[in-house]
């Protein structure tokens, strides 16, 4: 009774935040769509859409150095996005984050700033073999730079860090650990407090790809005491092309700019620049406003729902998926750490990722193939990929059905 009780409020529940997703009323190849490629990028709700809107259409002007009222607006609610970020990270203040074009940008930010000022020749930067390839190829070219070395924690089949192996990387000589928090293509969540707490006993800083935990964890960038903090709105229900970097004050002070322009300068003259306060030292020319606004609607829209039961949903979606694909002869599941955020990446016998891939969108199923960006790591597992479907808020065990029954027909078509 209980039970039958907490179902139905469930369902009610997601089917009203369904209704903010304008995208998903739509058909694919003549089916509803199931929109699986979360990790990739979630879908914006109208709200957000219409932050946008509203910005184009009623205070659409440059920021920061205009005196009339639209740029005064705009202004305002870019500035309160910071603060909204800071809320969300529970940074000590909205100086310590830095806005960017997303993860990727922030990891080359800090890369290009910290990395080029304070590492010399035989420093040691250590990674994870689940890292994104924008947590690898930063960190590649500072090295070939720099002469540093670039060391791999390694992992389990399950897809868990080898914690023992981390220990035995660690030395005075590592000076920069960057980990990803929750991997994109196996789910596995990191312990990432405990890397951070291992890495400060070095002295190393630590840096957090926090791309896919935004949406899933809550993250308190103090109590975590991580030095550096990267994310992209897009994988929050927000916009494309925009993200932040969280930096504690010390070190984003002592950090040298990254680009030159407009913005980021105190005084220029011919004979010498000096550099704005933080964080416009690292935000150098027209900025993209409207998404950082939007950004804050989209901040908005997790906390009203709550984070804590999004997560929730998208963990009963995570074991209901689980066991369901299970259920499937000559399918395995990649990724099956102890703590998973809610991707699912799979192989099935005789049958490349692709080709699941395109049998499923014909029957309206979004979902991803391939090395989803982690080349090393399926080289570690040695396969070529994965497919991989991924929740967000706005799924239902019904669109799980419709994956399990799509991959039968994959089966049937292709076996
Ligand atoms: C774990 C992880 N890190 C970094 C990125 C890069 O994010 P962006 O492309 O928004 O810079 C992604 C995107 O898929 C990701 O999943």
């Amino acid at each position: 009774m209980e039970r039958t009780k907490a179902i139905i409020m469930h369902q009610d529940f997601v089917e009203q935040i369904r209704k903010d997703f304008p995208i998903l009323e739509q058909k694919i190849n003549g089916k509803p769509l199931i929109y699986f490629d979360n990790a990739a990028t979630t879908q914006k709700p109208k709200q957000v859409i219409d932050a946008l809107t509203d910005y184009y259409s009623g205070y659409n002007a440059n920021i920061h150095r205009g005196i009339h009222h639209l740029a005064e607006k705009a202004t305002s609610a870019f500035e309160e996005t910071r603060k909204a970020i800071a809320r969300f990270l529970n940074a000590e203040s909205s100086d310590e984050i830095v806005f960017t074009y997303g993860t990727t940008d922030g990891i080359n930010l800090v890369a290009n700033t910290y990395g080029e000022a304070f590492l010399s020749e035989g420093d040691e930067i250590i990674i994870s073999t689940m890292e994104h390839h924008s947590n690898i190829v930063p960190w590649q070219m500072l090295c070939e730079k720099k002469g540093c070395v670039l060391k791999v924690i390694p992992m389990s089949d399950a897809g868990e860090l080898l914690m023992d192996e981390y220990d035995k990387l660690l030395s005075e000589r590592t000076k920069i650990v960057s980990v990803v928090y929750a991997s994109n293509a196996l789910g596995t969540v990191n312990p990432i407090r405990e890397i951070i707490e291992k890495a400060h006993a070095y002295g190393a800083v630590t840096l957090v790809d926090a791309a896919q935990a935004t949406s899933h964890i809550r993250i308190d960038v103090q109590d975590l005491d991580v030095d550096f903090l990267c994310m992209s709105a897009h994988k929050l229900y927000g916009p494309t092309g925009m993200g932040a970097l969280y930096g504690k004050r010390a070190l984003l002070d002592k950090m040298p700019p990254w680009r030159g322009g407009g913005e980021m300068i105190k005084e220029v003259t011919f004979a010498k620049t000096t550099y704005n306060e933080l964080p416009y030292k690292f935000e150098a020319g027209t900025p993209n406003i409207a998404d950082v606004i939007a950004l804050k609607t989209a901040l908005d829209y997790v906390e009203n729902i709550g984070l804590e039961k999004i997560a929730a949903h998208e963990q009963e979606l995570l074991d209901y998926a689980t066991e369901s694909l299970k259920g499937i002869s000559g399918l395995k599941i990649v990724g099956e750490a102890a703590d998973k955020v809610s991707v699912i990446s799979f192989v099935m016998d005789g049958i490349h990722p692709q080709d699941i891939g395109v049998i499923l969108d014909q029957q309206g199923i979004a979902i991803r193939t391939g090395h989803h960006c982690t080349q090393p790591l399926m080289q570690r597992l040695g396969i070529v990929g994965t497919s991989r479907a991924s929740f967000a808020v706005y799924n239902t065990k019904a669109e799980i059905d419709g994956l399990v029954a799509g991959l039968h027909k994959a089966k049937k078509f292709l076996l």
